[in-house]
């Protein structure tokens, strides 16, 4: 899609038809004097139709409800979408978002090819630039399908053309430019990070992870590594190993990095993925119902690329590493057993009770592998536990992070509000991790169903360097959608991706 900006104003433009839709936006029960100067402008041309609509009640501006109006303009078949932008002083670049998302949807479905927008007019207390990415960010994201594997994509829909921005001011073009240019680049990331988690485990096995990573490492000019098992084994990642034993798929241990080309790197960041390509929960076999789900238990992963995807193409000053353990979690004939005792990479040993708590197994020895870079803060990213669904429904991902990251965690928490992609804080008190404790080994791998998604994250803490600040996002309930929302469609959202960006910009006053 063809991203336009240009200075104009919209009631010139519109008898000429060099669009097929025209998007304006109206707050709830507001009349006559819009805030959209814009909507303003159309409404007097049209003698008040639009005033006509809202003072009958037709058309009232709820948050993300849609009209068409269609203009009696000479000579022109040019249609308006009039979007409801909710409440006034309930605005925010969320719902700026939201409404874009579904206006694009909408527009689609109108078979509009060319649509020109004036949603980043309604700027109330933002910047341009803001509101511009708002509603480029909106827009890509919420046409976002996944037909990669429909053999007739083509016939479902023919996607949009040309969008233009079409902005009053002159003065701020500079800024709508680079705000949709960040927009177009962290929404382009996101669906490519969704595109790898819709992938079904058939075909997005480790080694496609690790040609994908590598793929995209070369055309960003990113250094790599891939570590196969042999190598794994060689350097005792046996905690990631275990897991892969009862696959026959082999496990890769991705490594990107990024470093930029010309800015000076001032922090070094290093941002690990769960990559379980396919869970069935091993030994510990997992019910039927819904294991088609566990497709995304490598959403954590593809977030993580789709996060140097980003951070790459942005050029943003931070050293970043991303650490990618890749396996499948199946049962066969080599798959370690319950009760079975590892030595982690750290050297601490693991009483494997339960094979389908898989996911922190693979964590602990990336924890461990990433001390070598010394980095300022570590992240760890990962569909971990069912419990974080239970405890916050696909409304915010779980936040669990120890004492030095005070700071961080604060500006994570932030960028979380700022994206729409929440999070929410868990403690990781000391007497958690009495629940971890092994007669067998120096830990258990669970610690039963109470508090669960706590003691995953305790029992990641301790494959934690002392001293490091360290976040653990668990993103069980947010990795996947089971609704189509206005710019998350159902299956793989992304998440993680937006907020981690939102995160690094705000961490180096971008
Ligand atoms: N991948 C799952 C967690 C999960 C569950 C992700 C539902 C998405 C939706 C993880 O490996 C797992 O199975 N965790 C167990 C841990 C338990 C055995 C302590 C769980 O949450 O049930
Ligand atoms: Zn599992
Ligand atoms: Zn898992």
């Amino acid at each position: 899609m063809e991203i336009h900006i240009q200075q104009g104003k919209l009631e010139e433009n519109i008898k000429e038809r060099v669009f097929d839709i025209a998007i304006l936006g109206v707050f709830e029960n507001e009349t006559s004097d819009f805030t959209s100067k814009s909507l303003q402008a159309v409404d007097s041309a049209l003698d008040g139709a639009i005033n006509g609509l809202l003072t009958r009640k037709e058309f009232v501006g709820k948050l993300n409800t849609i009209e068409i109006v269609r203009p009696d303009w000479k000579n022109s078949h040019s249609r308006l979408l009039i979007v409801g932008l909710g409440k006034k002083d309930e605005f925010s670049l969320e719902r700026l978002r939201q409404v874009s998302g579904k206006t694009a949807v909408r527009t689609r479905e109108l078979n509009c090819q060319e649509i020109v927008t004036t949603l980043h007019e309604i700027r109330l207390d933002n910047s341009a630039k803001d509101t511009a990415q708002a509603v480029i960010e909106g827009s890509i994201l919420g046409m976002y399908k996944f037909v990669e594997l429909k053999t007739d994509s083509r016939s479902e829909f023919i996607d949009i053309k040309k969008i233009l921005l079409l902005e009053r001011e002159m003065t701020v073009l500079d800024e709508i430019q680079e705000g949709a240019n960040i927009g177009k680049t962290i929404a382009e990331a996101t669906n490519f990070a969704r595109n790898l988690a819709n992938m079904p485990g058939n075909i997005a096995t480790p080694t496609y992870l690790a040609t994908k990573s590598e793929d995209l490492a070369i055309s960003l000019g990113l250094k790599y590594n891939i570590l196969d098992e042999e190598i794994a084994q060689e350097m005792g990642l046996n905690a990631y190993l275990s897991v892969a034993q009862g696959s026959d798929q082999p496990a890769k241990f991705i490594i990107l990095e990024y470093t930029p080309q010309e800015k000076e790197a001032l922090e070094t960041i290093v941002v690990i993925g769960k990559a379980i390509t396919f869970d069935s929960g091993g030994l510990s076999l997992k019910q039927k119902t819904g294991m088609e789900n566990m497709k995304y238990d490598k959403s954590g992963g593809c977030t993580v690329i789709g996060l140097i995807h980003a951070v790459s193409h942005l050029q943003l000053p931070i050293h970043l590493f991303a650490l990618i353990p890749a396996t499948e979690n199946l049962p066969g004939g080599k798959a370690i057993k319950p009760g079975d005792v590892i030595k982690s990479f750290s050297g601490k040993t693991i009483e494997v009770v339960n094979t389908d708590a898989e996911g922190r197994l693979v964590m602990a020895d990336a924890l461990t592998y990433a001390k070598k870079y010394s980095p300022t803060l570590v992240i760890d990213i990962a569909t971990l536990t069912g419990a974080i669904r239970i405890t916050l429904g696909a409304h915010a991902s779980g936040l669990m992070a120890n004492k030095e990251a005070e700071n961080f965690k604060k500006l994570l928490t932030s960028a979380g509000e700022k994206t729409g992609e929440r999070v929410w804080e868990l403690p990781l008190w000391k007497e958690y991790s009495t629940h971890l404790r092994s007669d067998f080994a120096d830990l258990k791998n669970v610690g039963g169903r109470e508090g669960a998604a706590i003691i995953a994250a305790v029992f990641l803490s301790e494959f934690v360097e002392k001293g490091t600040p360290w976040i653990h996002l668990d993103i069980a309930g947010t990795a996947r959608s089971d609704k189509k929302k206005a710019y998350i469609p159902k299956g793989a959202s992304g998440v993680g991706v937006r907020l981690l960006v939102q995160f690094i910009r705000d961490l180096i006053g971008n």
